[in-house]
């Protein structure tokens, strides 16, 4: 069984969830390798809507090996409750299907408070995610093994400390003396611990004994920390490097996947060369349902952009592009595609003819109108990147599998 990476190609939500939900039916492991709970992967099964943030997608596929490996982020109050939401949809979470790595670092309610103070620029999630990789890059973070040992509260007390100490913090102050809070991360943090464990090793066994991998990205390649629109970024590395450096093991991926929306999307501030401020926006947010998963912000909508998309497949090697939400481009009389960027940055349009049919139920690519065949194959030309998988509708079975990706 083939290995394989699936990462967003464009800004996140791009339903990689449904994608990599799909493909984890056939996979022994699932890994996530950055981010934490400022993620949010949205699945269907048989019309029942998951939002997943933290917990990679195999965990809805029994018999999958689940794993929040050493460049993730985790939020232990987060964490909790997903599990307890799960549970409520029949899916139980326990230390026999999801190991969380002992160093991957912890987000603390510090962390949290600071994203609140400073992360308005950049639109963050509020989720702690800047301010723990922060820490992590200044070498005072809180990993896992500091749970495991039992030194966390101390390291948290430290983290608190540092920071209240600067002028203008009076609620941080306030953080520190608060022993009831203090004993909600405390209880929180606690249970994480039975999922501690040496993820590198888990994964590397697997690998060394021909199981099926498949590592699976949160956000979207422009999102990331190097390779995106900085400083209007995620603080992780979601391309293929940080799929290396996040989990500690190489893999050889038979299958570079980049899941691809048929058009645009973006939450948070930051350039969108193609956004459609416009009518035309406000008609793909409503098709499309572009709320965020997480937050529950309007996304910005727009055209999709080759340019950008081209530069995407440059960083992360992509031998097949899964093409999501296509059936929601159905109403348009026409459609149109950056092919470029002129000297202003302004994308230049190629303008392609509209199907204006409900698609939603075809599952052959061949059976698709004329137009919309012609939109995957232009797309497929410009990036000279084979159409895997094709999805009309949010349920798992509304999926079109070109080639035998899974
Ligand atoms: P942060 O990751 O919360 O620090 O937010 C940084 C930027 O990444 C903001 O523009 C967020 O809207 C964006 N972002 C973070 N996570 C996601 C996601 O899962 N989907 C889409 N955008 C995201």
């Amino acid at each position: 069984m083939a290995n394989m990476l699936v990462l967003g190609s464009q800004w996140g939500d791009e339903g990689k969830g449904k994608v990599i939900d799909l493909l984890a039916e056939r996979m022994d492991l699932v890994a996530r390798f950055q981010g934490g709970a400022n993620a949010g992967h949205t699945i269907v099964v048989g019309g029942k809507k998951t939002v997943l943030h933290q917990i990679p997608s195999g965990i809805l596929n029994p018999g999958c090996v689940n794993v929040i490996a050493n460049g993730c982020v985790i939020d232990p109050e987060r964490f909790v409750e997903e599990i307890a939401e799960l549970a409520k949809h029949g899916l139980a979470v326990s230390p026999d299907n999801l190991f969380l790595s002992d160093r991957a670092h912890l987000v603390t309610p510090l962390h949290k408070a600071l994203d609140a103070q400073h992360g308005a620029k950049v639109g963050t999630t509020g989720r702690g995610i800047g301010p723990c990789y922060v820490e992590k890059a200044n070498r005072t973070g809180i990993r896992l093994e500091h749970v495991r040992d039992g030194s966390y509260i101390d390291h948290y007390i430290d983290q608190l400390a540092a920071h209240a100490s600067q002028a203008g913090c009076e609620h941080l102050r306030e953080m520190c003396g608060n022993t009831v809070a203090i004993s909600e991360f405390r209880k929180a943090a606690e249970a994480l611990e039975p999922f501690i464990a040496d993820t590198q090793a888990i994964i590397d066994t697997a690998r060394r004994g021909g199981k099926s991998i498949l590592y699976e990205g949160a956000q979207g390649s422009f999102l990331d920390l190097d390779q995106g629109t900085y400083p209007f970024v995620t603080s992780s590395s979601t391309t293929i490097g940080g799929s290396y450096t996040g989990t500690g093991v190489y893999i050889d991926f038979d299958r570079r996947i980049g899941v691809v929306k048929a058009y645009s999307t973006r939450v948070g501030n930051g350039p969108f060369p193609t956004e459609q401020d416009n009518e035309t926006g406000r008609k793909l947010r409503e098709i499309g349902r572009e709320f965020g998963a997480t937050t529950g912000r309007p996304r910005r909508c727009g055209w999709l952009d080759l340019k950008l998309l081209k530069q995407s497949v440059t960083v992360n090697g992509f031998n097949y592009l899964a093409v999501t939400k296509i059936d929601c481009l159905s109403d348009f009389e026409t459609i149109r595609v950056a092919v470029d960027h002129d000297e202003h940055g302004h994308p230049v349009y190629k303008e392609l003819s509209g199907w204006q049919e409900d698609i939603s139920q075809v599952r052959e690519r061949a059976a698709l109108p004329p137009a919309c065949r012609a939109y995957l194959n232009f797309i497929e030309e410009h990036l000279e990147t084979r159409v895997g998988l094709v999805s009309v509708g949010p349920d798992r079975n509304q999926t079109i599998v070109v080639e035998p990706i899974c």
